[in-house]
């Protein structure tokens, strides 16, 4: 039961018991990462990793997260707009035509899906969406859902799921933490690398520890940073600064990597840097849901897939005949996202 806010006693109790509340304190450890590893990134010199001009802006819009109420905390998932873009207004309980067309874009997805891969959104800390059938949808769950079978169909998603070998899965981007939520939800026995902006450890760092109470996480400077893989089975998460992943992507093992509506907005350099790492790796798989070029990413000179294809070869599936961000009612267009696995090339 939850004290009642809007009374000045009510509003002091609910700060009191949200202070104590496990996402409040994973935020407040996760800040002070944040702010050493944004500090120790200050003194590199501008390189590869640099952000991109959109990303530059991007970070500045939600620095206000840095100071944080506890009631702003849980609902954290409100915030994550600046991510992906999804406002909890677009969800309200009235909005029933669009929850029609979500109803049916799930049953779609839930089709192509024989191997049972469906997570709702969490409900805690603000998780919103259509109530379908009891559980929270909204269009980040359905592309998590749509990648996860893309995965299964691409023949690559069972020997994660099926292991008692520990796996590594490095995704490049992980944005509030929702991709890696769904991953760790469906296949435990993985750890999940995250190469990202240290800003955006603030929302995925603070998400998965707080879903995941349980996990390990290593934090990058935790050790030297030669040594980050040093006993990597013994954790579930381990975040990494973007600048650092030439220096550190060099884990025992590394046996998938994932990359989403990023590549598409970062610079050529980039996304051949990071296909460079996981191919130098001896990554086997590379998988890919991206547009060819954002409309508004001047920085990306040759397509996603032609930078890819230099280290991967690149197969396409398909899952619906819309992209992710459409409805079963919309049309294709060329620049939809296009689902790629990519099998990695012989070096010539
Ligand atoms: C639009 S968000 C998508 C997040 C997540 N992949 C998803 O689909 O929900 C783009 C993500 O890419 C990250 N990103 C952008 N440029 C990057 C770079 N050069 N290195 C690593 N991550 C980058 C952003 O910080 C953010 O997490």
């Amino acid at each position: 039961m939850t004290a009642d806010v809007w009374t000045a006693a009510g509003l002091r109790s609910r700060l009191e018991s949200l202070r104590e509340s496990a996402g409040f304190r994973a935020y407040q450890q996760v800040r002070d990462r944040v702010l050493q590893m944004v500090e120790a990134e200050a003194g590199r010199p501008p390189g590869v990793q640099t952000p991109s001009e959109y990303w530059s802006e991007e970070l500045e819009n939600f620095d206000y997260l840095l100071d944080a109420s506890p009631l702003v905390v849980d609902k954290l998932r409100h915030h994550t707009y600046h991510v992906t873009g999804l406002r909890v207004y677009d969800y309200r309980s009235n909005n029933t035509a669009t929850q029609r067309h979500f109803s049916r874009k799930l049953s779609a997805l839930r089709k192509k899906d024989t191997a049972g891969l469906f997570v709702p959104e969490w409900p805690e800390l603000g998780g919103f969406g259509f109530n379908i059938d009891g559980r929270l949808v909204n269009l980040d769950t359905l592309k998590f859902y749509e990648v996860l079978i893309a995965l299964d169909h691409g023949a690559v998603l069972d020997e994660f799921r099926r292991t008692d070998e520990r796996k590594i899965v490095w995704e490049i981007g992980a944005g509030w933490g929702g991709f890696p939520y769904q991953f760790k939800t469906i296949c435990p026995n993985v750890t999940y690398v995250i190469a990202d902006f240290p800003e955006l450890f603030l929302y995925s760092g603070t998400y998965l520890t707080a879903a995941f109470p349980q996990a390990r996480v290593r934090w990058f400077g935790d050790v030297p940073a030669e040594r980050t893989f040093e006993r990597w089975q013994d954790f579930d998460f381990i975040l990494i600064p973007n600048t650092a992943a030439r220096e550190v992507i060099r884990p025992p093992r590394l046996d998938l990597t994932i990359n989403m509506v990023s590549f598409q907005e970062m610079t050529s350099a980039q996304v051949a840097e990071y296909a460079a790492i996981a191919h130098d790796a001896q990554c086997p798989f590379l998988y890919s849901l991206n547009r060819e070029r954002s409309g508004y990413n001047t920085e990306l000179e040759e397509s996603v897939s032609q930078i890819l294809e230099r280290y991967y070869w690149l197969r396409e599936i398909e899952i619906l005949h819309v992209s992710y961000q459409k409805m079963l009612e919309d049309e294709p267009t060329p620049t939809d996202y296009r689902h790629l696995i990519g099998w990695r090339r012989q070096p010539a």
